[in-house]
């Protein structure tokens, strides 16, 4: 939690001078933050050990969306991408759902799912009899593969039998639920699934087959909500009313499209993969859940909705989140570590509901843009910043080149370099700074 994540103007100063900005509003220690920000947050040789045939490590941008209000709590929310605009976004749609309140966050307990693949039984009925008749005796045995998450409170929760495909498949699949605290959970889960699978089979009078988590944890959800009133939604060309209706229309879109749902929901992820990269976090797995969540009809659907409430836009988001605050990469990687540091180091749950508020301040952000002026006008603004550092330019003059190559349609690196020449040669009067889009 920080004291605020409200911080006008905070796109417009330096590196620097946002570093103590951020180190302030969070009590982070400025020393720690610069140290752990320093390569990226990882050595090679640390790399290394991390994972096989290392030759060296990779950078991405490391920067922070504003505005963020959950459940009443301000975060200043770490999001590692290389998108331009994407955090931008974020945190101008923060902005607007921030006037209303912020985000209503609720979020299930951390179970995730041990799947034991059972083959070659004769009589599923039979064997599911079985196997139900031990539960307590398999939880007991569950608990056992993973000591330490019992000692922190979690361990095995329960126990389901399903069958599946054809009676002469003669397959049954094992769930043993697991509590895994504050822990992503892929090991401790693999783990259990390991350590019960051979007992099973032989109280299904069956064989072993897969022994692994699924990434479909529809136990471990995270259920979003926000509102935001028609003014704060305005734009210069459109009143509110006519942009809520325009974001309705788009929510629409995708529920009935799965071709622009799929877009919909990549708009979604945006905002989470940034923040599950940033903690350190494996985004495969959620962007794996994610999906599948928005699969699960049979008809792939949007992970987010909208909707008109009187005078006012509501937006809802439903998803799995299987997201930890302990172990893993957070236990080499310095950058990860502070991004979690940055956010009062949340428990996984809380955790869960920054990354589906990013995801779902992303999520207005696009379809306000598309609903509007289009998404091709602010991208074109945060490009042509990228544009004007390559061109060469620096400090103050980046957002000059970027809005002279905006007004002149013209962004490419020449013309930025162009531009650094007038800029350099002239007192040609300057285009505004506005222009090339603010994230704050
Ligand atoms: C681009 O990264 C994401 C969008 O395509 C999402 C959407 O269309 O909703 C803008």
């Amino acid at each position: 939690m920080a004291k605020t994540s409200r911080l006008p103007g905070f796109h417009k100063v330096s590196v620097q001078q946002r570093r103590t900005l951020v180190a302030d509003v969070t009590g982070t220690e400025m020393a720690e933050l610069e140290a752990s920000l320093e390569g990226g947050g990882l050595e090679a040789e640390v790399a290394d050990k991390f994972v096989e045939n290392v030759l060296g490590t990779y950078a991405l941008p490391f920067g922070v969306a504003l505005n963020v209000r959950i459940n009443s709590k301000d975060y200043v929310v770490p999001m590692v991408v290389e998108e331009p605009s994407v955090v931008a976004a974020a945190s101008n749609a923060a902005r607007m759902i921030r006037g209303s309140g912020g985000f209503l966050a609720e979020v299930d307990p951390p179970l995730m799912v041990s799947q034991v693949q059972l083959t070659n039984v004769r009589d599923p009925r039979a064997a599911e009899e079985r196997i139900l008749a031990r539960r307590e005796e398999i939880l007991a045995l569950a608990d056992r593969a993973v000591p330490g998450l019992v000692v922190r409170g979690g361990g095995a929760r329960d126990l389901e039998v399903r069958s599946i495909g054809a009676p002469e498949d003669e397959m049954l699949v094992v769930h043993i639920v697991v509590d895994c605290q504050d822990a992503m959970g892929a090991n401790l889960v693999n783990g259990v699934a390991e350590a019960v699978g051979a007992h099973l089979a032989e109280l299904a009078h069956g064989h072993v087959g897969l022994r692994i988590l699924s990434n479909l944890c529809d136990k471990r959800k995270v259920r979003l909500r926000c509102s935001v009133a028609a003014e704060d939604l305005a734009t210069e060309d459109m009143d509110g009313q006519r942009v809520i209706d325009g974001i309705v229309n788009a929510s629409r879109f995708a529920e009935l499209d799965p071709y622009r749902a799929a877009t919909h929901n990549k708009g979604i992820m945006n905002g989470i993969d940034a923040v599950v990269i940033a903690t350190g976090n494996d985004w495969r797995a959620v962007e794996a859940g994610a999906h599948a969540y928005a699969a699960r009809s049979g008809r792939y659907a949007p992970l987010a909705i909208w909707r008109r409430d009187g005078e006012r836009l509501v937006g809802t988001l439903e998803m799995p989140m299987a997201i930890g605050t302990v172990g893993g990469t957070l236990r080499v990687h310095r950058a990860a570590r502070l991004a979690l540091l940055l956010l009062g180091v949340p428990s996984a749950g809380e955790l869960a509901s920054v990354c589906a508020a990013a995801g779902l301040a992303s999520n207005l952000a696009a379809v306000r843009a598309l609903a509007t002026d289009g998404i091709q006008r602010g991208h074109m603004a945060l490009h042509a910043r990228s544009v004007a550092i390559a061109a060469g330019a620096k400090g103050t003059a980046v957002e000059r080149v970027a809005a002279m190559i905006v007004e002149a349609r013209d962004i490419t690196v020449e013309a930025a370099k162009r531009a650094i020449e007038v800029l350099r040669g002239s007192d040609v009067p300057l285009p505004s700074e506005e222009s090339a889009g603010g994230a704050d």
